[in-house]
């Protein structure tokens, strides 16, 4: 049997505005609610995925070199749903590579499994559109099924056990290609920080503010949307921001507490402040570790960006602005939309 021909695909990482943090369901990957992010353009996973007849075990390489074993394994896992969707029942080659800016912090799993769902389901030949890709990305991790779409994406949380209804959304506003994203990388000496994933189920099991969390996520959801809408990038910054206080606080209160702050997350929080203060567009939010984003105009980027970069213990900072939908990369290097 012939070795089926490779295939590349490329998927942005995004950054939830409205948080996912809590499953319904943990062996489908549920939300427990829905979310509600922003593609980024300069964080790009590029993943080839070639089924070879010759091969005993999946081979996966991250960032040029074979990947640890958890992070294999999850890869392989992933690729068994991949062998059941398709019929393809041999084993594949995974080479993936991550453009991130340097030392970003960010996670890549989102852009990672959105390109590998792309990547693995065109190699075994299977063309699947962009709301079955949504759910199947969904499976490797639950903000991967944003990353399927560019641009601002909704998650629906859904009520299926099946998890057919759970799926990702583009939705268009004016607001895309006005905003850009300040990354703010809060270094020097950062424990390994708790992985979304049991973090999420840790809060949702003992903290006494996971029930208030999931009541307030529908409410921002629809006050997102509205912003969206109407374009008003000052109440979407307003929700991006108390939203993600909402998310770290039920974390904060587990117990034990899952606090994912340094003092100079704190202190870029500050700077976020001082700079509405003065007139600028900066809402701030933050993710599973410490690392500040910053919610601003495509005019005052720079000034936010120049500001954090003067705030002790921030180590890098970087400007992203709305990225593309996952697509497949053609021999000669054209992108074509998924
Ligand atoms: O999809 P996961 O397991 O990487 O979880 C994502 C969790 C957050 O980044 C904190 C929030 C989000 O919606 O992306």
């Amino acid at each position: 049997m012939a070795v089926a021909p490779a295939v590349t695909a490329r998927a942005c990482a995004n950054i939830a505005l409205v948080k996912y943090w809590g499953k319904r369901d943990a062996a489908l990957n549920l939300p427990a609610a829905g979310s509600l992010s922003l593609a980024l353009g300069a964080l790009v996973t590029e993943t080839t995925v070639a089924f070879d007849p010759e091969l005993a075990n999946d081979v996966i390489d991250l960032d040029g070199q074979p990947a640890r074993a958890d992070a294999a394994m999850r890869v392989s896992a992933f690729l068994d749903l991949v062998r059941a969707q398709t019929g393809v029942q041999i084993r594949a080659r995974v080479t993936s590579k991550n453009e991130f800016p340097t030392a970003s912090g960010l996670a890549s799993s989102a852009s990672g499994f959105a390109a590998l769902a792309l990547a693995a389901t065109k190699a075994g030949g299977l063309d699947l559109p962009p709301r079955e890709l949504s759910i199947l990305a969904r499976r490797g991790s639950g903000s991967a099924a944003r990353s399927v779409f560019g641009g601002f994406a909704r998650m629906h949380a859904g009520h299926a056990d099946s998890g057919e209804d759970a799926f990702a959304e583009p939705i268009g506003s004016v607001l895309t290609d006005r905003v850009r994203l300040v990354i703010a990388v809060v270094g020097g000496g950062v424990a390994k920080a708790h992985g979304s994933r049991s973090a999420m189920d840790h809060t949702a099991l003992t903290s006494p503010l996971y029930r208030a969390w999931l009541e307030l996520v529908p409410r921002d959801l629809a006050a997102a949307e509205a912003a969206l809408a109407a374009g008003d990038l000052e109440a979407l910054g307003a929700i991006a921001e108390g939203n993600a206080l909402a998310m770290h606080a039920s974390a904060i209160a587990a117990r034990p507490a899952v606090i994912y702050w340094q003092p100079a997350t704190l202190a870029a929080l500050a700077e976020v402040r001082a700079l509405r203060a003065a007139g600028r567009a900066a809402w701030a939010t933050m993710d599973a570790g410490p690392h500040v984003k910053v919610l601003t105009s495509a005019a005052d980027a720079g000034a936010v960006a120049a500001a954090l970069r003067g705030v002790a213990g921030v180590t890098d900072v970087s400007i992203a602005a709305a990225g593309p939908a996952a697509q497949i990369l053609d021999r000669e290097g054209s992108h074509r939309a998924s």
